[in-house]
């Protein structure tokens, strides 16, 4: 049965990122939001503290922790900053736990070490400009010219394409064969005919790397077999979402802690409005989010642990604890009344930052039909 009690390590692991957090993340995360500046430097330290590539064996650069130690993780990152947060769940669970559970013994040993030192980033390269919760339905295209595959075709909407060594490429080799045409590349970035766009003029994440990537031709290497394309992007995002999830949290609890501190210093008709139940329901509201979302993602974290079918419960926790940390994040203004209004404290950011999450890595629609074709057997996509 699923133990709530964290092990010795795990408190050990927590108390370490959430130190760092505070330490590193949070002093920085209003100029860089304000900047839109991806913050390299602060990514280097991300991964100096081994939080890059973290459920990634030992022997490839990782520290091969567990799923519900890398949401402990994942959710004081999270609570620090969902730009940086990004960077983690991209990396960790879109990149490296794709090549961990479908890379060649020389694919691993050739770009994990540098993806869990952060001497190299990693993109997600499936979502394209016409192409977004229908990813069995891709346009770029994949065609073995001497030997060699060539890929053209475009990706839209890529965290951190602009700075990316690598881009797992998803790409149609059989048109007439759908998603079992499907296959997935390693795609080294610095070649010709790969070129990026930064995508300005976001609501959130604005300390973030977005881009859209345009491929020519480009050069790939073969990830698992030629069809496997599809099944391998459904297996990352079950760690993405998953990762996802476990940074809302992060935002929820993010939303509790500023709203009680908020609501014990501010003073109303000559008392802290801490001491108003009108206020008191609304942070109780945002208690029992952060707790629920909080138990799903254990719960999620626990079956990826121990070995058992989780996608469906995955969606749970992605759905839950995104859209509790959208209801959080608009609580806690409404806590802080004007001054939650402006960045002087963080629970604006919260709004605009959740605000994606309820659509990238699979929107809540998209979880919702995952969840009930599970319940129904009933595929409403077919
Ligand atoms: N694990 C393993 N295999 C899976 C799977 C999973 N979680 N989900 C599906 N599959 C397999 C199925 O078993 C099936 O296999 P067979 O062909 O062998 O039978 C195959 O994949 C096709 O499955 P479906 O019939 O379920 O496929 P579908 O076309 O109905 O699509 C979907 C299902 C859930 C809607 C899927 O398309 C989906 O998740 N869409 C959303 C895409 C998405 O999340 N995009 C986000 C992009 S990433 C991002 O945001 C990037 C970033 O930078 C942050």
């Amino acid at each position: 049965m699923i133990d709530f009690e964290l092990t010795d390590e795990q408190r050990l692991i927590r108390e370490t990122a959430r130190d760092f957090t505070d330490r590193e993340i949070v002093p920085r995360v209003r100029e860089n939001d304000r900047n839109e500046r991806f913050d390299t430097e602060l990514v280097r330290k991300i991964a100096d503290m081994g939080f890059l590539g973290a459920i990634v064996p030992e022997e490839y650069g990782g520290r091969a922790v567990d799923y519900r130690t890398y949401g402990l993780i994942v959710e004081e990152i999270g609570r620090g900053d969902s730009a940086m947060r990004t960077v983690v769940s991209v990396v960790t669970s879109l990149v490296c736990s794709s090549i961990v559970r479908w890379g060649s013994e020389e694919q691993k040993k050739e770009w994990l070490p540098r993806l869990c030192s952060g001497e190299a980033l990693g993109c997600f390269g499936l979502t394209e400009p016409d192409t977004g919760s229908d990813a069995a339905n891709l346009k770029t295209r994949a065609e073995k010219v001497n030997g060699t595959w060539r890929i053209t075709g475009g990706k839209m909407w890529i965290s951190l394409g602009n700075y990316s060594e690598l881009a797992l490429v998803f790409a149609q080799t059989e048109p007439d064969r759908k998603h079992k045409g499907l296959a997935c590349f390693l795609v080294p970035t610095d070649q010709a005919g790969f070129t990026t766009q930064e995508i300005h003029g976001k609501l959130g994440l604005r300390g973030s790397d977005t881009a859209e990537l345009s491929l020519d031709g480009v050069e790939g290497e073969l990830m698992g077999e030629v069809g496997e394309g599809f099944k391998i992007a459904m297996t990352a995002l079950d760690s993405g979402r998953y990762s996802v999830a476990a940074g809302c949290v992060g935002i929820c609890q993010g939303c509790v802690d500023a709203s009680v501190a908020y609501a014990k210093e501010r003073q109303q008709f000559d008392r802290p409005i801490a001491s108003f139940q009108l206020v008191q329901e609304m942070i109780a509201d945002m208690v029992v989010e952060t707790d629920a979302a909080r138990a799903l993602v254990w719960r999620a974290g626990w079956l990826k642990d121990t070995g058992r079918p989780n996608t469906t419960e995955t969606s749970i926790a992605k759905l839950y604890a995104t859209e509790a940390a959208v209801k959080c994040a608009n609580t806690a203004i409404q806590v802080h009344g004007g001054s939650g209004y402006v960045d002087d404290y963080p629970v604006e950011r919260y709004l605009r930052d959740a605000r994606v999450t309820t659509l990238y890595e699979g929107t809540s629609q998209i979880q919702k039909l995952i969840i009930a074709r599970a319940v129904t057997g009933v595929n409403a996509l077919a």
